[in-house]
């Protein structure tokens, strides 16, 4: 099975000035179109992979076939989660979680923001659901991704440079402020919507005797990577 580089849900210069088309061509049809290939070339090589879909690869291999299918993942849903010109904001039902587990909508963004600004080297900002319900900023380092270890996405950042470095140099303190007014809320809003949906908070305190639990941990102890 070959994987396929995602149709961009909207034109490659509909989200500018905030980000260019430059920077699409490069991010969407270099960077990300760069992790597909990589990822099909491996799977080329290795029949074990044949078949497997990438949240199957990304949640069962390791080193650069994950790090190929974790970016394709993210890649792709950092696209749907960029919008022109959405003005509506989180639905009520998430701007009533955010305000339970952060006090505000404010603070939440705030946090996201601080969070993505001072991640350090190439990584991702993400507004999870973990698995007890709750609402949490997190990041992860390169291509690691929520889902790995069971949180739900949904909302992200790419805070690589190869996202702003085109259309800000430097200066990721500015891309993350003007990334902000495309973040497509009804996306976001649909994720909350279906994460509390499936209840994905339904793996409890671990012990070491279920399958699951050794899964979990197998997971939390050997690949995450965060900072
Ligand atoms: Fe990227």
């Amino acid at each position: 099975m070959q994987h396929t580089l995602m149709e961009l849900p909207f034109a490659k210069d509909a989200l500018e000035p905030m980000l260019s088309q430059e920077t699409i061509e490069y991010h969407y049809g270099k960077h990300h179109a760069g992790y597909v290939k990589k990822l099909n070339a491996q799977v080329e090589k290795d029949s074990r992979l044949e078949g497997k879909t990438i949240l199957e690869l990304v949640k069962s291999e390791k080193g650069g076939v994950f790090n190929n299918a974790a970016q394709v993942y993210n890649h792709d849903f950092y696209w749907n989660c960029l919008v022109p010109n959405d003005q509506k904001g989180p639905s009520r039902t998430l701007e009533d979680a955010m305000v339970r587990d952060f006090g505000s909508v404010e603070n939440c963004m705030e946090e996201f923001t601080q969070t993505a600004a001072t991640l350090f080297g190439s990584g991702w900002t993400w507004l999870s659901l973990n698995m007890e319900g709750k609402l949490v900023v997190e990041k992860t380092c390169n291509a690691n991704t929520p889902i790995r270890y069971g949180n739900v996405p949904l909302l992200t950042c790419d805070v690589w440079e190869h996202a702003f470095y085109i259309d800000y140099r430097n200066d990721k303190a500015a891309y993350i402020n003007k990334w902000w007014e495309l973040v497509n809320w009804e996306f976001v809003s649909q994720n909350f919507d279906q994460a509390k949906k499936e209840d994905k908070n339904y793996i409890g305190p671990c012990n070491d005797n279920t399958p699951v639990c050794d899964y979990i941990d197998e997971l939390e102890g050997g690949e995450r990577v965060s900072t």
